[in-house]
């Protein structure tokens, strides 16, 4: 956030995410979950919720967190005997500490494991942003080595129930995981309206008309709203301002490509990359993606639902803008 007095907002929502997640937690779910979903949608805060809350054995691990041990593990509130192992690693890890210990977080739980009976247990274990720490090149190898570990660790400690999940922003990775039978895929969207609002009065919105008007660029992420209430002052100009700047980039690129016309048509309906698929699509869903600009979103939610199509907030059925702005912004410059 760049903010250093920056306190989280109250927690809003997520109602259906929580209550999946503890119907799942009940048994053991052999595949690893990939869970992906737009920059910003609210993947970490909603897990280490559910994690701070949860009333069996609950590990998440903050991939990308390099320095700091106490802000890249957290425990749930019953663990109590990897509170001194935090002590142990801080001092141990000369590299990063979140991919430190994303590779050891079944060394983790099997010592939770060791002292004191699992069997009967239910254990969750999150890896969260594993993409952007380990590398895309490394995430098949990793989700396979979850997928051993999770064998291993039932055959030896037995739980009642075993959930582990590991998340990423990452339409590259996505695809990769999905070739495999190793993952099951789940999407996580942005806030419904009403939540967003709530967060929005939370974060002192001064009125309905600031929040509408915000919505209308983020479509509900809630990471993006942060942005704007505490970076921007609900300045939402100065934000669009900064967002021109980094786009224009994008836009430059995708101009030398020659793809402008296939631009606007992929702002009028993000969906042309399957229905009008060609190489030139294909090729600009690459430089889209890449950017974290557009998101395949053909996947279902973790309510085993899909996400709506909603053609105002450039939301297909296929395929999303991450944000309504970029398109905004993007089509200022192609025409
Ligand atoms: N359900 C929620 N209630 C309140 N704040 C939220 C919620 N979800 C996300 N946020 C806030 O939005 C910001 C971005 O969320 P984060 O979980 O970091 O997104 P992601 O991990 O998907 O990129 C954070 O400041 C977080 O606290
Ligand atoms: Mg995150």
């Amino acid at each position: 956030m760049g903010t250093s007095d920056f306190v989280e907002p109250r927690f809003v929502d997520r109602v259906v995410e929580f209550r999946v997640l503890e119907e799942l937690c009940s048994r053991v779910v052999a595949l690893p979950i990939f869970l992906y979903g737009p920059e910003g949608c609210g993947k970490s805060r909603l897990f280490r919720e559910f994690v701070a809350r949860f009333d069996g054995v609950g590990v998440y691990v903050d991939a990308l967190e390099r320095t700091r041990v106490d802000r890249a593990l957290f425990f749930s509130p019953v663990v109590s005997e990897l509170r001194e192992f935090v002590r142990v690693i801080a001092g141990a890890v000369s590299g990063s500490v979140g991919v430190y210990l994303a590779d050891r977080v079944f060394d983790l739980v099997s010592r939770v494991g060791v002292r004191r009976c699992i069997e009967g247990e239910r254990v969750v274990v999150v890896v969260d942003d594993v993409v952007r720490a380990i590398g895309v090149d490394q995430v098949e190898w990793y989700v396979k080595w979850l997928y051993e570990s999770i064998r291993k660790f039932v055959e030896e400690f037995h739980p009642r129930g075993l959930v582990v999940v590991a998340t990423t922003s990452e339409g590259v990775s996505r695809r990769l995981v999905s070739r495999h039978r190793h993952a099951v895929v789940y999407l996580l969207w942005n806030l419904d309206y009403d939540s967003f609002y709530e967060l929005a009065r939370e974060l002192g919105a001064p009125s309905r008309e600031v929040v509408d008007r915000v919505w209308e660029f983020v479509g509900g992420n809630p990471g993006r709203l942060v942005e704007i209430a505490s970076v921007f002052r609900w300045d939402v100009s100065s934000w669009i301002e900064l967002l021109r700047g980094r786009l224009f980039e994008v836009f430059r690129i995708v101009r030398s490509e020659d793809l402008v016309g296939e631009l606007l048509r992929v702002i009028e309906d993000p969906d042309v990359f399957i229905h009008e698929a060609s190489p030139r699509f294909e090729k600009l869903l690459s430089i889209l993606e890449e950017y974290n600009l557009v998101i395949y979103k053909y996947c279902m939610l973790l309510s085993r639902e899909y996400l709506r199509p909603c053609p105002e907030l450039g939301v297909g059925k296929y395929y999303a803008w991450q944000l309504p702005a970029y398109r905004v912004v993007l089509e200022e410059f192609a025409r």
